[in-house]
């Protein structure tokens, strides 16, 4: 009797160890090959012929396969592309990612290499600094015009008031400036922020040709409030760029608040940079705000305009105009 229970016991005891194993082999089973994590980023903003993979675009992938279509950076727009992600079993689910293709950069490489070209062939018009405001600011600082281009307390001044002549062409940014900006961009890379200046030096011709797209597509009006006439536009002095971050909106609004928009208001001033159109301020600046333009004016300064956040407006500080006469 005793005997028999205790084989009893044991069948019993092996029938539960059978039990368990299948359990455990069916779980293991279970996460090897039907759990699976893909994450995807939602959308981005890339520059016209870069050169991008789509992988670096996946956030988080386990237990999966990917398939992914190439993305066509060639032409200017927003589409979607698919991730095709398969499980262990077979088992097929799409994502897509919106990609937003816009034309910065390299229209500005396009067009300096175009002008190259005309350069030995064609004689150009000099368009100079038509302003005598030379004298004295309302805050008493002296404007002083040297060879076309105005200088207000010794800062360079290039706004729809004081412009620059077309001849005016440093290159590119000033060793001053880039050295700063790659000051800046180090700082940032520390805190984790990938940034870097996508949009900086524009020759007179590369803006006139930039604002004579948008006056054609929205009107002079309205793109007078966001772009610069030629001869009027900071980025042709060398001393200006527009920043643009890895996965996010590029030198548009919705960059606006994103980290490293606010980071770089909160810092810029750190490395000589001061935020040059800041929000509200239209009525100074002529411009509407723009959270990725930045202009060299040196830390002294640029500290004085950081305000504790509250950015003063180069034009407000100096006591200038920003007005075009027509
Ligand atoms: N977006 C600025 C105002 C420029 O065109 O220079
Ligand atoms: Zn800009």
């Amino acid at each position: 009797m005793k005997k028999r229970r205790m084989k009893n016991s044991f069948k019993l005891l092996f029938i539960l160890l059978i039990v368990i194993s299948l359990l455990v082999i069916g779980i293991t089973f279970y996460l090897r090959n039907i759990k699976y994590t893909f994450k995807l980023e939602d959308k981005i903003t890339i520059n016209i012929n870069d050169n991008i993979n789509p992988k670096d675009y996946i956030k988080e992938m386990k237990n999966v396969n990917v398939y992914y279509d190439k993305i066509d950076t060639s032409k200017i727009g927003t589409y979607k592309i698919k991730y095709t992600v398969r499980t262990k079993l077979n088992i097929k689910h799409n994502y897509y990612l919106e990609v937003t293709v816009i034309d910065n950069r390299v229209y500005e490489e396009k067009e300096k290499v175009e002008v190259k070209k005309e350069e030995p062939v064609k004689e150009k018009e000099v368009v100079n600094n038509t302003t005598s405001n030379t004298g004295t600011s309302s805050k008493g600082y002296k404007i002083e015009v040297k060879n076309s281009v105005t200088y207000v307390n010794g800062i360079l001044i290039a706004n729809k008031t004081y412009s620059l002549p077309s001849t005016y062409n440093p290159g590119g940014l000033t060793s001053e400036t880039s050295k700063a900006a790659n000051e800046m961009f180090a700082a940032a890379a520390s805190v984790g922020f990938n940034m870097w200046a996508q949009s900086a030096f524009r020759s007179y011709e590369t803006q006139q040709k930039l604002y004579n797209r948008y006056a054609a597509r929205d009107g002079k009006a309205k793109a007078d409030t966001y772009s610069a006439r030629p001869g009027h536009s900071e980025h042709q002095t060398g001393l200006a760029f527009d920043v643009c971050a890895k996965n996010k909106p590029c030198i548009n609004s919705d960059f606006n608040n994103t980290a490293e928009a606010k980071w770089l208001s909160m810092n810029a001033h750190l490395y000589g940079f001061i935020l040059r159109y800041p929000q509200g301020k239209t009525n100074e600046t002529g411009y509407l705000y723009e959270s990725w333009h930045f202009r060299y004016v040196g830390k002294e300064l640029a500290s004085i305009l950081y305000n504790d956040g509250d950015w003063i407006t180069l034009e407000n500080y100096l006591g200038i105009t920003s007005e075009y006469k027509d």
